[in-house]
């Protein structure tokens, strides 16, 4: 059992992602070693290098799938890891629906390989990847960490599922030590403009999409809706920005450095939310020209309007979300901007 104290050497699952990527480097700055396991699923390589430019030291990258527990087991055994925060994930809601199977296998026999490879080599602190998608919809806003939890996509119901198997082991295994980090929507760059979001094909979340709009890649956002209870009628959000969410990552191991709690979850979200209006007229600020936009029907699936009941994380954690909406937009904006291909271009 690692008896440390202080945590040295970090796996990071999916650290070559959009959220590891900027975890990465949050870790890299504060001192930490840090092991990469990244199949590129959904991720370039270059994402790491970028990460190394900023952090002036770069992440050890292994290209390894979570699905072959063979090669998994062999980084815990050349690696002295002492804590792992999972990303590794697919994350496309739309797609889980169409592909359960897929979505099942990959999220949670990886997770389950992790855990069991991660309590053969005696490591039991872990921070997840969570998301407000555990809430469901039908409870009411804002969401509180001790709400019941359901979920209305398989995608949703992998990270429900997962949760559920934390709960399980820590109650089982004294030893684990695990925190659920419930993401709320997760936007924004690193303010260097090296790293950032980079979605294959057609961005399926509002901030991605808009960014395409101003850089010339799509012709007009689709509005979905502007028939909710809400100030405009558009749908409302949590955004949080990414290095807010990243540093989020940071204080949850410092609590699992310093306190033994089993399992925990908490609402990484600024707490007060925005409607889609909002942010398109935050983004036209930070880009200088307009977005154009069409009203649409809703989205199936859709809720009109949730955030986070963020205290817990504030109380526990010490930690609050600290960038706004304007910072959100104005880093999108240089990432994309800087980057029009993403790291297709480099
Ligand atoms: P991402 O797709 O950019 O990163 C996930 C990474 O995991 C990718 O680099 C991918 O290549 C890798 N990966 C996937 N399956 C793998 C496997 N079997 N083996 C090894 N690597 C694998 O996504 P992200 O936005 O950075 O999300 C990170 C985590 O946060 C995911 O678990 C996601 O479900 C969760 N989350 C994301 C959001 C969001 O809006 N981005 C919101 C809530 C929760
Ligand atoms: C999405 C995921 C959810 C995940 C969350 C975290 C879906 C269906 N849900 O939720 O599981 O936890 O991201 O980031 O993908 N919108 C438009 N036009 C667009 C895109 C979005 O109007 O082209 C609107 C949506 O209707 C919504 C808001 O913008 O009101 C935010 O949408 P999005 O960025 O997709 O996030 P969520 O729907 O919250």
């Amino acid at each position: 059992m690692n008896t440390r104290e202080t945590v040295k050497t970090v796996l990071v699952t999916g650290g070559a992602g959009y959220i590891g990527s900027h975890t990465c480097v949050e870790l890299l700055q504060q001192g930490y070693e840090v092991v990469v396991v990244d199949n590129l699923v959904n991720a370039q390589q270059e994402s790491l290098n970028r990460v190394a430019k900023i952090a002036g030291k770069a992440p050890v990258f292994l290209r390894v799938d979570l699905l072959d527990e063979v090669a998994l087991d062999a980084v815990f055994s050349q690696y002295s890891i002492d804590a792992v925060i999972h990303f590794a994930a697919l994350k496309a809601v739309g797609e889980s629906v169409a592909k359960p199977l897929a979505y099942y296998h990959n999220n949670m026999t990886g997770t389950l390989n992790l855990f069991r490879v991660m309590a053969q080599h005696q490591v039991f602190q872990l921070v997840y990847s969570s998301s407000a998608t555990v809430y469901g919809d039908s409870n009411p806003i804002p969401y509180r960490e001790d709400m019941p939890l359901a979920s209305t996509s398989p995608y949703g119901r992998s990270k429900v599922m997962a949760e559920q198997i934390m709960m399980d082991l820590s109650a089982a295994d004294e030893r684990w030590n695990i925190a659920s980090l419930r993401y709320f929507n997760p936007v924004g760059a690193h303010p260097s403009g090296l790293i950032g979001e980079d979605p294959t094909g057609i961005p399926n979340n509002l901030m991605p999409y808009i960014s395409q709009v101003a850089v010339g890649r799509r012709e007009h956002l689709s509005i979905y809706g502007n028939d909710y209870m809400t100030a405009d009628g558009t749908g409302v959000r949590d955004y949080i920005h990414v290095v807010d969410l990243a540093n989020g990552h940071l204080q949850a191991l410092q609590l699992l450095a310093r306190k033994h709690q089993r399992f925990s979850a908490y609402n990484l979200g600024a707490g007060k939310g925005f409607s889609v209006l909002d942010v398109v007229k935050a983004f036209e600020k930070a880009c200088g020209q307009s977005i154009p936009y069409k009203f649409e029907p809703r989205r199936a699936g859709d809720i009109g309007e949730f955030y986070a009941d963020a205290s817990k994380a504030a109380t526990e954690l010490d930690w609050r979300a600290a960038r706004s909406l304007d910072s959100m937009c104005a880093d999108t904006w240089n990432w994309q901007s800087k980057n029009p291909s993403g790291y297709g271009q480099v």
